[in-house]
């Protein structure tokens, strides 16, 4: 690395001039695959946004010549994990985001510094695991975690987005029932069902409860009672989603896009123009910053339950369409290779990464752990924490 000309240091929020530096530094970093489309996020003045809602936050930042030319975001949470032991007792697991340096300065060891420093604070809050997730195709971040600071890729997710159009979805009333539960009825409903799933919040009721969480709604066949029926004694089908309303905490905003993309849109706007009686679907305006839903706490049992979670997805689609002026695309994450459900989730894959890297590093040396991770079934489930989008 070198004789170092930058020092790490913690994010001032008071500081007028880190939150602006930051915010300036987050503006010109792109994210996204330059094969695809770049996506910048604007976190509307308040660079840790992204992370304030999780029980223990840390944001760093690399100066170098008092001007910030770095930044990592981190949080810490207890949570369930398969690989953990013994079984059943949760563990503290650091998740880093958000991590960032200013072009011209890159290479030259700030990001790996950045990340170092941020695991020291994860030592020093006896944190067990730290993850963190980057798109496959993003080299550098590829290698900076998995060649240099020893992460091991445990899972591969899948980002499916879903434009907000102006049209909303048909929803078969008639055959399928979808019911809003109370914050209590979400809670007992996903401690049975989603305790083994992978990095599982011990306060999930934190979440469920949280204001931007916007509800948690069940979908089953109406020939079936519902999931939590007493009765019930058959094998049921249903699914569950929350909504997070991400939008409020920050926007995003398209740098960049495929040519085929540009027309594509532009076309369809020229088409409604001219013949409105088309009611033909348009792709919201990405150039402008948008906010958006994110789709979590997903889960499904028993035969034609993906379905259900189209069909979820779809409701939420509506809501956001009827509810909410800013909210232009429907974000949801499934942790695994399950291709009947990313077939069932409405998304585009233009703008869906469909090979999002999990990554974890064991901080108390525990190796058989990694193995465990390595080796588990591709499938099984992941918990994607609304905080940690
Ligand atoms: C990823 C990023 C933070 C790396 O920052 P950085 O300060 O350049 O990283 P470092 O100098 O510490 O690099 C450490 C190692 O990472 C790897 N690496 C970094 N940039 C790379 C690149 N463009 N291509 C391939 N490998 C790269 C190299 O192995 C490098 O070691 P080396 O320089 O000895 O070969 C920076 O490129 C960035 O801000 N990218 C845009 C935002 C982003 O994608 N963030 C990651 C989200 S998870």
């Amino acid at each position: 690395m070198g004789s170092k000309n930058f020092v790490i240091r913690n994010y001032e929020e008071s500081r007028l001039s880190d939150r602006a530096q930051v915010a300036d530094l987050e503006q010109r970093c792109e994210i996204g695959s330059s094969k695809r489309v770049f996506l910048f996020t604007d976190t509307l003045g308040d660079p840790i946004c992204r992370i304030r809602h999780s029980p223990l936050y840390k944001m760093l930042v690399a100066e170098w010549n008092n001007e910030v030319v770095g930044v990592i975001q981190g949080s810490i949470k207890t949570a369930f994990s398969s690989a953990h032991k013994p079984p059943g007792l949760a563990a503290k697991v650091g998740y880093i985001l958000g991590l960032r340096v200013a072009p011209p300065f890159r290479r030259r060891g700030i990001g790996c510094s950045l990340v170092h420093d941020l695991e020291d604070w994860f030592v020093a809050n006896d944190v067990d695991y730290c993850c963190m997730a980057t798109e496959k195709d993003n080299h550098a971040s590829v290698n900076l975690f998995i060649n240099h600071m020893r992460y091991v890729k445990f899972r591969t997710g899948r980002i499916l987005v879903n434009p907000v159009t102006n049209h909303p979805y048909k929803i078969n009333q008639s055959e399928i029932k979808i019911q809003k539960l109370k914050i209590e009825e979400a809670e007992e409903i996903y401690k049975k069902h989603m305790a083994s799933t992978e990095f599982f919040p011990k306060d999930i009721n934190s979440i469920l409860k949280n204001n931007l969480s916007l509800g948690t709604w069940v979908a089953h066949y109406k020939k079936q009672p519902p999931p939590w029926s007493a009765a019930a004694d058959i094998p049921l089908s249903w699914a569950v989603v929350s909504l997070w309303n991400s939008g409020e905490v920050f926007k995003l905003r398209l740098g960049k896009a495929p040519f085929p993309w540009v027309v594509y849109t532009k076309s369809l706007k020229m088409m409604d123009k001219m013949l409105p009686c088309l009611k033909v679907i348009l792709v919201p305006d990405y150039f402008k910053a948008f906010g958006f839903y994110f789709v979590y706490g997903l889960h499904h049992e028993g035969a034609c339950s993906e379905r259900l979670v189209g069909v979820l997805c779809e409701f939420v689609h509506n809501l956001a369409l009827s509810n909410a002026k800013d909210c232009k695309a429907i974000v949801t994450e499934i942790g695994g290779e399950d291709d009947e459900l990313k077939m069932a989730i409405p998304h585009w894959k233009l703008l869906s990464c469909s090979e999002d890297l999990w990554c974890v590093k064991a901080l108390k040396g525990e190796e058989d752990s990694l193995l465990e991770w390595k080796n588990g079934p591709p499938n099984r489930p992941l918990f994607v924490d609304p905080r940690e989008v």
